[in-house]
């Protein structure tokens, strides 16, 4: 048996966790019951006691924190769908398991003052909205845009983007902050990369790049005490599903939640979720693996004059050419590069010039064509090799929980609206809300944490939500969730729809909750039950000086759903309300705002 050094287990000098799984361990954590603390506290305790006894530990050598930042590298992210913080945190471990001294902090959580004393930072952004940063970075940009940004002679670093090349502003939030950092005297290690949604190898080579540049840049210091701790990796911790490895969970119950006479249909999905393997909290999204739709496969094919069952080798993958579009690419969204290569091949000059001329025109038909559009419009010949090198890798859809574990035990629901429409006369679907409302029993599923959309710790605090369309799915997991916890604070839904009568999602349970005491107030806005529309946002101007007393007694604001109109308007509507029951001018409202959001007291999760 190998001897096992003592492990100073805590040391008042030493924190006992690098401080990115300080991090996952208070996500992990955060929010758990007695018992099940004191299931993690034996399962830790196991894994010390297997360690001792000299049972397959895996050590790996980490220098100690409270490194002063010059001796560090900060890889920070901003990320909203959790696809930058999964970079960040995988570079990061690289780095610890390579003895160099690195932490990953979100954006959010970031102290701007900081980075005055930042030497090297590794910065991972994506873009949202339209061409914005994740709302949890916003005060992070606020402050590098700023006039109180601080000179950056001092600092070395690199950006990676994330974003979507069908957005007209690709990685936009990315590139401000790569050109600002740079405007203020930080050198750039390395040229910014941009990335499109198969972001895995150019993120892979921008992280070894990081790392061989880190390897030289901080030297390790030989001489430090190093700490071993045990790799999660090689003890035998269940298998939470991860994006790259999801779960296959079971589909109990699948049903239509909208009227027959609903032009907009939802379905209400109910899955089976292990807490060993789909652990969540409400205001968690859950990632979906879809498949294609048969019939869009077999229409692509048919319109390209492509056998279906010819075989295609693409990399080291060899697959027939419908399964490479049923199940490994993206047919339903359209990327620039897959527009730009179709334009040269169909050679048809209204199209060129669309591609090449016409940036708005490009932009709508990125936003709302889908490929098979693309082939009916303008026929061009693509070979299978040709097509499967260009369309991007398929990406699993997010969808907000719907459900809490208090309530639905080993359960987990999603509420999906059909993505369903014409285009000239012919039926459009969206790829994963048609797949998720047909009859596949299973699903293959992950947990997209989402720690910026939490309900507060304080139980005594009242919560406003405000939301249209699915965007009520987590406040059905939040309403759930206090119902248990035998909450204090009050409750107060604001929900948009069409009509009333057939688009009140979860209509029973609302009215049940409200019967119970356990919904406070509810205002519903529908928009087309009446001549003139009524959105969300009307609902809160008309009743401002009853939210303004919410908001000063303490309360919460969540705001879920559409963030191209319904969130932007929201937000104008709140500033107003703040202004007028506040007394405030508009640029002291748009502060209040600020800081509400940067108490965590005004949250959002919009798509
Ligand atoms: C954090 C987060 C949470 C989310 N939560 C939910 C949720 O709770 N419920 C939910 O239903 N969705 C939710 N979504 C959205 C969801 O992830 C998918 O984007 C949505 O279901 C559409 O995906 P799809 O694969 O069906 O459509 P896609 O295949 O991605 O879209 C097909 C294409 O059709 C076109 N198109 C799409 N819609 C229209 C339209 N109405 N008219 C014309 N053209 C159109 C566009 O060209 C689009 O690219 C969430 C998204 C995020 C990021
Ligand atoms: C609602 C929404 C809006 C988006 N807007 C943009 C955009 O304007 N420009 C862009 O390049 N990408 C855009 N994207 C794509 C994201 O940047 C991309 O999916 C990225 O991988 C997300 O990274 P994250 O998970 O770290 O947030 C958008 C994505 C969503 C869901």
């Amino acid at each position: 048996m190998s001897a096992v050094p003592a492990i100073p287990l805590y040391s008042p000098d030493l924190p006992p966790l690098p401080e990115a799984r300080l991090r996952l361990l208070t996500e992990l954590t955060h929010g758990l019951d007695a018992g099940a603390l004191l299931y993690v506290s034996g399962y830790a305790a196991g894994l010390a006691a297997a360690q001792h006894q000299g049972l397959a530990p895996a050590h790996v050598p980490v220098q100690p924190h409270g490194a002063s930042a010059s001796l560090r590298a900060t890889i920070l992210y901003a990320s909203h769908t959790g696809n930058g913080r999964r970079i960040a945190e995988k570079l990061t471990a690289t780095l610890e398991s390579q003895g160099l001294p690195a932490r990953a902090v979100a954006a959010g959580d970031y102290a701007t003052r900081e980075l005055a004393q930042e030497r090297l930072l590794y910065l991972v952004v994506s873009t949202h909205g339209d061409g914005d940063p994740p709302d949890d970075a916003r005060a992070f940009f606020d402050f590098l845009l700023g006039r109180k940004a601080p000179r950056l002679e001092q600092l070395r670093f690199t950006v990676l983007a994330l974003g979507d090349s069908s957005y007209p502003k690709f990685c936009e939030a990315g590139r401000i902050a790569d050109e600002r950092l740079a405007a203020l005297g930080a050198s750039p290690i390395a040229p910014r990369i941009d990335c499109d949604v198969d972001f895995d190898a150019a993120a892979a080579a921008w992280s070894d790049s990081a790392l061989r540049h880190a390897a030289e840049a901080l030297k390790p210091a030989g001489d430090a005490p190093r700490l071993s701790i045990v790799s999660p990796l090689r003890a035998a911790a269940p298998a939470l599903a991860t994006r790259d490895a999801p779960a296959v969970a079971e589909v109990l119950v699948r049903q239509r939640i909208t009227g027959r006479t609903s032009d907009h249909p939802v379905t209400h999905i109910e899955i089976a979720a292990p807490a060993d393997t789909l652990a969540y909290e409400p205001g968690d999204a859950v990632g979906i693996w879809h498949r294609n739709p048969d019939f869009l496969v077999a229409q692509i094919a048919r319109a390209l004059q492509l056998d279906p069952a010819m075989r295609v080798a693409h990399g080291a993958d060899d697959h027939t050419l419908g399964e490479w579009l049923a199940a490994h690419r993206e047919i339903t969204r359209l990327s620039r590069p897959v527009l730009e290569t179709h334009a040269a091949l169909a050679n048809n000059d209204e199209l060129r010039r669309i591609v090449e001329g016409d940036a708005d025109a490009r932009a709508k038909l990125l936003r709302d064509w889908q490929f098979i559009d693309l082939l009916e419009t303008w026929p061009a010949a693509w070979t299978g090799e040709a097509l499967v090198a260009a369309l991007r890798p398929i990406t699993p859809r997010l969808y907000s929980i719907a459900s809490s574990r208090s309530e639905v035990g080993d359960e987990l629901h999603l509420t999906v609206a059909a993505v369903d429409y014409e285009r000239s006369g012919a039926r459009r679907v969206g790829a994963a809300s048609y797949f998720l409302s047909s009859e596949a029993p299973e699903l293959r599923a992950y947990i997209e944490p989402n720690t910026r959309f939490r309900l507060p710790d304080d139980s005594r605090r009242d919560i406003v939500m405000i939301g249209a369309g699915t965007g009520i799915a987590p406040y059905r997991a939040f309403l759930q969730a206090r119902g248990a916890q035998g909450a204090r604070g009050r409750h107060w839904l604001l929900f948009g729809a069409r009509r009333f009568s057939s688009d009140f999602l979860y209509q029973g349970e609302w009215l049940a909750a409200r019967k119970r005491g356990l919904l406070h107030r509810l205002d519903l806005a529908t928009s087309r039950d009446q001549a003139e529309k009524i959105y969300v946002q009307h609902r809160l101007r008309e009743h401002g000086a009853e939210l303004w007393r919410w908001l000063e007694g303490g309360a919460s604001l969540y705001v879920c759903g559409d963030a191209t109109r319904m969130a932007p308007d929201v937000h104008a509507a709140l500033r107003e309300v703040v202004a007028t029951h506040g007394a405030r001018s508009a640029d002291a409202a748009e502060e209040y705002l600020r800081d509400l959001a940067a108490d965590r007291r005004y949250l959002r999760d919009v798509y």
